[in-house]
Formats: structure tokens, C-alpha cells, sequence
């Protein structure tokens, strides 16, 4: 007997993203059968309790035509729930006795894959208890999922704790953004195709773009983005993931400790922003009173009934300190209320050397692939071509775009929700898209000089009206090199 034990069990990570994810897994028939789902959590639920909590997520959050009747009735049989408070030592051996309770004896530890996504203050305790009640044994992995502290020291510190219990080889860290399928096909376009590996450097890239752009504001988050801000939240894990994978030399396999020990290269290369660059370097803002798509909203002060330093919107230009990446900027922008919700990966060619056009319409603007991940998945290379016609004073060009939608590429193929890869991997023990140790380390290093320098300089986001790419500033830091944000 298997059991996943899902810590941070009635959270609203557990309802939106776990519940549905192993829901569409066991209807494909990828869970093993003998695979218990358990959850725990401080509340005292019954049973049935939990699995009409489970079963509410999943009308919720699962398109009703996959809601077959025998699939809910098949899953809600494997779900159990534990009341523990995990502050609590004694606590974890009513868990594990819950976790022998009523089976065949089998010892729980064998099997047992644990999913962490409670405050990181818990971890430590959680993992303590684990360990003082047996659960611990040479066959258990640890998913944890963020935020995995809050700068490098926590972070540190969470990492020791739980080295202290699992090794490296048994640590999952999640970040969601690895599961999505663009970013992994980020992977399959680099690597499986000839066409790109030859420009992709400092002689073929002019500059890349990256944007994470959110329409929602924080969501009843308050407290926790208060304290976090948009670049340890957003820039921190999930962009500097995308950085990587894009800047990242070919490895020699497809497996865990060839793509991270390629990744984490690009994570130490990247240029330290300091005191002496931050303010030429980076940009702040926090959103005021606007209009997102049509709907007036609050500014952030005024959601959280007070002023505030944090920063809702961060743009960064760094650099990959490397010979492929010599002098190549990559802009980061992310944000709260701006006007869509748009993630992509924007790389911009080298305009050709010579252009043999002449005359009206021979201007040649420079190639372009957009690797697209929300809200809609597509791959598109604009490319310059001639426009339809005699034209007699001289051959008239026209960028127009080389489009792959995926969802339509790929139509009889179901669109998952990152956790169920990442789930997938973590009951098969596939760390390949989980982040290593020194991955995280070498996040929060960079990070963290970032918000020294903005410490140094005394800088304060600056405002922008929600609905908006964020403040103008943000626009002077790309402009000043010539380059336009890709909106
Ligand atoms: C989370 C952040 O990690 O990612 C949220 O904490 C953010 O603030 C979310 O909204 C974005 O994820 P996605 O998958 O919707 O792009």
C-alpha cells in the first residue's frame, strides 16, 4: 500500500490545483491502485466531510464533462483525512497509525510520498514529527512546495532542516512553472530541432524578453504578498527558472542532474544587480486605482487599508555573464493589474548584415520567436516576407508570423494542469523538473543583493494606474537600449 500525504490539505492549493490533478491522473489510469491519498490539516473534518471537500473542489475545478460519475466515485475512495497539528510531536503517531489503520500491515514508510504546501514556519516542526513517528524511511520523498523562504538565509535554513531528514535525491522542490507544457516544450524546441541551437547566442540574439503579466490583483493574499513582494514571488522562482532554460547550454541528457547542473551554470553566471546598479537596472511600481478589462479596481493601498513599500510590478534587465550570452540583455517584467494576463518568452534576432532591398516597403525588421505560455499556448517565428503584388519600385516586405497554436496542433491531446506532471514525477521519483539545492541558493543570492541595492538607494515603487504596463519608467529601461516591450 502507497500513500501521497498531502499536507496543507483544505488550502487552496490543495482544492484548485492537487485535488483536480490527481483526479485526471487516476482517470487515465496513472495512479497506482493501490495509491491512498491522505490528507492532514488542522481542522477536524470526518471523513466524509473531507471527501465532500475534495468532491466540491473537483465540480469546482474539473470540466464537468470529465466529472464522470464512476472516475469521482473510484477517486473519493482513495482519499482519507488526518486532523493534525503538525506544532503538535504527539500528533504524528495518531498519523501514522491512521496511515496503518485498517490495511495489510505493510509498514507506511514504504511508498510514502509526502507534499508539503503549509507555511514554510511549519516545515520545520512537520518534519521533525515525520521523523520522531517512524515516516520517515529510505523509500519516503518530500515534495515542498513554495515559497521555500524568504531570502537566502530562510531559505538556507529550510534546506538544512530538511537535509537533515531527506537527501537531495528524496527532495522534490516544486515550482509549478516546470510542469506547464511550453516550458517544457522551451526544451523540445531547443533541443529537438537544428534550427535554433546555431543562433542561439550573442551572435544570433539581439535580446530576450521575459513577462509574466497578471490582470488579477493579490487575491485575499494580502498579508503574504505584503511581505513578498513581486520579485519574491514571481522573479525569484518562477522567471529565473524561465531565464535558465532559455540561457542554458545543451546538457548531454534529459535527466535530473544534467539539466540542473546546466541550469544552476546559468543561475551563478547571472550578473549581480547591486547598489550601484539597482536603480539603472530596475524598475518598481505598485498599482493604484484603475480599469482591468473594462472594471474599475482599488489600488493596492487601498485593498490593504494602508500605504505600503511593496513592489507589485518588477522590471529587471540582466545579464548571463557567459561567452554564449556576452553582452545580451534579458528583460524581465512581471505584475499585479496589468491589463492581461500574458506569459511569454520574447527573443529577438539580429537584424541580416546587408539588406539587398531597396526602395518603399524594403524595410527589414529583425526576426522574432515568441514562445507563448498563458493564457494560450503557441510558438510563432516572425519572419519578413513579400507582401502579395507587381510592385514595379521595388520588392515591398511585410513581417508576418510563422504560428503554431498548440492546442490546435495538438487537438486530440488534453491539456494538463502543471501539478499533474508534477505529481506524475514525484510518485515515479523523476527530479528533472523539480529545483536542485544550489538552484534555489543561487535564486535567492541574486535576489537578495537586488533588494540590498534597493535598500541602498532608497527606492520606493513608483505608481501606475492598474490596467496599465506598470510605471513609464519601466518603459525608459528597454527604451534607452532601443528596444520596445513586446505587449
Ligand atoms: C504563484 C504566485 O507562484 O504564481 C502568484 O505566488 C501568481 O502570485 C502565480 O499569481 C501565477 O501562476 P500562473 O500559473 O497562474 O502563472
Amino acid at each position: 500500500m502507497k500513500s501521497l500525504l498531502l499536507f496543507g490539505a483544505t488550502g487552496d492549493l490543495a482544492r484548485r490545483m492537487l485535488a483536480p490533478s490527481l483526479f485526471g491522473l487516476d482517470c487515465d489510469g496513472l495512479l497506482p491502485d493501490d495509491l491512498r491519498i491522505v490528507g492532514a490539516a488542522r481542522s477536524h473534518l470526518e471523513q466524509d466531510a473531507y471527501r465532500s471537500l475534495i468532491e466540491g473542489a473537483l465540480r469546482e475545478f474539473v470540466e464537468p464533462d470529465r466529472l464522470r460519475p464512476q472516475c469521482v466515485a473510484k477517486f473519493l475512495d482513495r482519499v482519507r483525512y488526518v486532523p493534525l497539528d503538525v506544532t503538535q510531536p504527539d500528533q504524528f503517531l495518531a498519523l501514522r497509525d491512521a496511515l496503518l489503520r485498517g490495511e495489510d500491515g505493510e509498514k507506511p514508510a514504504d511508498g510514502l510520498r509526502i507534499f508539503l504546501s503549509t507555511a514554510p514556519s511549519l516545515f520545520g516542526p512537520t518534519i521533525a514529527g515525520l521523523q520522531s513517528a517512524g515516516l520517515t524511511g529510505d523509500e519516503t520523498r518530500l515534495a515542498l512546495e513554495k515559497p521555500l523562504g524568504h531570502d537566502l538565509e530562510s531559505s538556507r535554513a529550510i534546506n538544512d532542516a530538511v537535509a537533515s531528514v531527506f537527501p537531495e535525491s528524496r527532495t522534490f522542490r516544486i515550482d509549478h512553472y516546470l510542469g506547464k507544457e511550453t516550458v517544457q516544450n522551451l526544451l523540445a524546441l531547443r533541443f529537438g530541432n537544428a534550427l535554433f541551437e546555431p543562433l542561439w547566442n550573442a551572435q544570433g540574439i539581439d535580446h530576450v524578453q521575459i513577462t509574466v503579466a497578471e490582470a488579477v490583483g493579490v487575491e485575499g493574499r494580502l498579508g503574504f504578498y505584503d511581505e513578498t513582494g513581486a520579485l519574491r514571488d514571481m522573479v525569484q522562482n518562477h522567471m529565473l527558472q524561465l531565464l535558465a532554460l532559455t540561457a542554458m547550454e545543451p546538457p548531454a541528457h534529459f535527466d535530473a542532474t544534467s539539466v540542473r547542473d546546466e541550469k544552476v551554470k546559468v543561475l551563478r553566471s547571472l550578473r549581480p544587480i547591486n547598489h550601484e546598479t539597482a536603480m539603472t537596472h530596475t524598475v518598481i511600481g505598485q498599482y493604484g486605482p484603475g480599469a482591468v478589462s473594462g472594471a474599475p479596481v482599488k489600488g493596492y493601498a487601498d485593498e490593504l487599508g494602508r500605504s505600503s513599500a511593496t513592489e507589485t510590478f518588477v522590471a529587471i534587465k540582466a545579464h548571463v555573464d557567459n561567452w554564449r550570452w556576452r553582452g545580451i540583455p534579458f528583460y524581465l517584467r512581471t505584475g499585479k493589474r496589468l491589463p492581461t494576463r500574458s506569459t511569454e518568452i520574447f527573443i529577438q534576432l539580429k537584424a541580416v548584415p546587408h539588406s539587398i532591398f531597396a526602395g518603399p516597403g524594403a524595410g527589414l525588421l529583425p526576426n522574432k520567436l515568441i514562445i507563448r505560455l498563458q493564457p494560450e499556448e503557441a510558438i510563432t517565428l516572425r519572419v519578413m516576407l513579400k507582401e502579395p503584388g507587381l510592385d514595379r519600385a521595388g520588392m515591398r516586405l511585410r513581417e508576418a508570423p510563422l504560428d503554431i497554436s498548440i492546442p490546435n496542433a495538438f487537438a486530440d491531446f488534453r491539456r494538463r494542469i502543471a501539478y499533474e506532471r508534477l505529481l506524475l514525477d514525484l510518485l515515479d521519483g523523476d527530479s528533472t523538473l523539480f529545483v536542485r539545492r544550489d538552484e534555489v541558493e543561487a535564486q535567492w543570492a541574486w535576489i537578495d543583493a537586488i533588494r540590498a541595492g534597493w535598500a541602498a538607494n532608497g527606492m520606493t515603487p513608483r505608481p501606475y494606474a492598474a490596467g496599465t504596463w506598470g510605471p513609464s519608467a519601466a518603459i525608459g529601461l528597454t527604451e534607452r537600449d532601443g528596444v520596445t516591450w513586446h505587449d
